[in-house]
């Protein structure tokens, strides 16, 4: 068997376990085993494309050692809060390493004589990896700025910068027809590198840094698009497969939180949301009233718990910032020894991450099964006794479904009110990220637990410990 063949065959191998990986990532109890399948696979394909004649293995195996100790230092220095931050960045150098392909590639077509000539196509996929790829660099590195404050998280906007992102574009295309008319004229190729980007950079600053997970899901799809336009441009097609693989799920995945959050890609995409509130310190009231909300103390909140036989907890993104996840699965344990039936309601876009609480609560070591969906659990809250809600807030507003003027009308929520007594962990009565107030808070049933969220289960522990 020729090494061809060999190398055909390690790719169709690599694609197949690529897909049943990506499958696999789909449920929780299979979630570990598909990316393990999935680095496999990512191995199989490496060692493949390394057996490709005329290569410079000094070079490659130089790389590869000096990248994995940095990748591995990164990895294990990141704390579970700054994994959005670290896909952002990853994804940046996903479409950085299509830049570069896609460069070397025109370079070598225009400088080495050995090569043929550079046809319109190729021309062509060559500027679309250089877009493709420009744009995820510089976008993805604005958003890493944006989640880890060295960027301003709010939206940065200026007079005329929709129009100005519209003549850049049109710039580029036409740069691309010039550069695919006389394709050996490197300036065409280096202003449409520039431009790329440019507009990467302006594309992204308008957004606010809450709307960032949406963002960066965007941009993994984009790293893939531009990794497969990359399997066109070197005629790779493992490059291809799996670049249309994240291509299409990145947009799957940009999809189902536009849709979760009940807005479009192209409102997220124009900012204009929630900048005002990502610190959650501004209420725009629906309506203007006044909430007037009853408190609860750690005690009776304990005392609570000990009269009930079924509670559930609402998880949001302030059991993340209070790091409470921990604490929380203690007092899981110590309801469940109580005889309490105890169930974690998860919203799609509860935090500020897709499936935020679900790492959450599995680092914390909570059970999955015991993690539902909240189609799966909302009409449950009818016949529960407490709901515990620990840092939610848009994701439990019922002017959802109740109030037309609302901005987030229409956004699904977990029906939280429907529960006998509804308790909420927080430490004041200041909106969540919508920046919006949450009438629930003033109705009969639902009573504060003002704090840290940790602070305050850490307490309501202690009690249930003492009782
Ligand atoms: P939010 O509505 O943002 O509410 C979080 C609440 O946590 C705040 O009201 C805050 O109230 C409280 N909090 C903050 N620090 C706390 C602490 N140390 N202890 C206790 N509470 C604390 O969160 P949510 O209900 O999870 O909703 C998520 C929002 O993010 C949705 O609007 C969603 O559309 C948006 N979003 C989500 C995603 C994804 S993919 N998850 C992506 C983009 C946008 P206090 O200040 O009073 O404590």
């Amino acid at each position: 068997m020729s090494l061809d063949i060999i190398v055909k065959i390690a790719y169709l191998v690599a694609s197949v376990m690529f897909i049943i990986g990506i499958k696999m990532l789909g449920k929780v109890a299979t979630a570990r085993d598909g990316n393990k399948i999935s680095a496999v696979a990512m191995g199989i394909a490496i060692v493949a494309a390394l057996l490709n004649s005329g290569l410079n293995y000094y070079i490659i195996f130089a790389v590869l050692i000096v990248a994995s100790i940095v990748g591995v230092i990164m990895a294990q220095r990141a704390q579970m809060t700054q994994m959005p931050e670290m896909v952002a960045l990853l994804n940046g150098f996903g479409g950085g390493g299509s830049l570069m392909v896609a460069l070397s590639e025109y370079y070598k077509y225009v400088t080495d004589e050995s090569v043929a000539g550079l046809d319109t196509i190729t021309v062509l996929t060559i500027v679309l990896s250089i877009l493709i790829g420009a744009v995820t660099l510089t976008g993805s590195l604005v958003a890493w700025g944006k989640l880890n404050g060295k960027v301003s998280g709010k939206a940065i906007t200026f007079s005329g910068q929709h129009g100005l992102n519209a003549g850049i574009f049109v710039a580029i295309v036409i740069l691309a027809g010039m550069a695919m008319n006389t394709p050996e004229a490197v300036t065409y190729i280096m202003a449409i590198v520039l431009l790329s980007l440019l507009i990467g950079i302006l594309v992204v600053i308008p957004i606010g840094g809450a709307d960032m997970p949406v963002v960066i899901s965007l941009l993994n799809s984009y790293s893939g698009i531009a990794a497969c336009a990359t399997g066109f441009v070197i005629n790779n097609q493992i490059l291809i497969i799996a670049g249309a693989l994240v291509g299409s799920s990145g947009i799957i995945l940009t999809q189902i939180m536009c849709k979760a959050m009940n807005r479009s890609l192209m409102n997220v995409l124009l900012g204009g949301f929630g900048q005002t509130s990502g610190g959650g310190d501004s209420i725009v009231a629906g309506g203007g009233s006044e909430i007037v909300a009853k408190e609860i103390g750690v005690e009776e909140t304990a005392m609570l718990f000990d009269s009930s036989s079924s509670v559930i907890i609402v998880p949001g993104y302030g059991m993340a910032v209070a790091q409470a996840q921990h604490i929380v699965r203690e007092l899981m344990e110590l309801l469940e020894k109580r005889n309490i039936n105890v169930r974690f309601a998860i919203h799609p876009v509860a935090g500020r991450m897709p499936g935020h609480m679900n790492v959450l609560l599995a680092e914390a070591n909570v059970p999955y099964d015991k993690l539902v969906e909240m189609d799966n659990i909302n009409d449950d809250f009818a016949n529960t006794d407490v709901a515990l809600i620990i840092g939610a807030n848009d994701v439990v507003n019922p002017a959802a479904n109740t109030n037309p003027a609302s901005p987030i009308y229409g956004m699904p929520v977990l029906n939280v009110q429907n529960a006998r007594t509804v308790i909420v962990c927080k430490r004041s009565l200041k909106p969540g990220y919508a920046g919006i107030e949450n009438e629930l808070f003033g109705y009969d049933n639902c009573l504060m637990l003002f704090g840290d969220a940790k602070q305050s289960i850490t307490q309501v522990v202690s009690e249930l410990k003492d009782m």
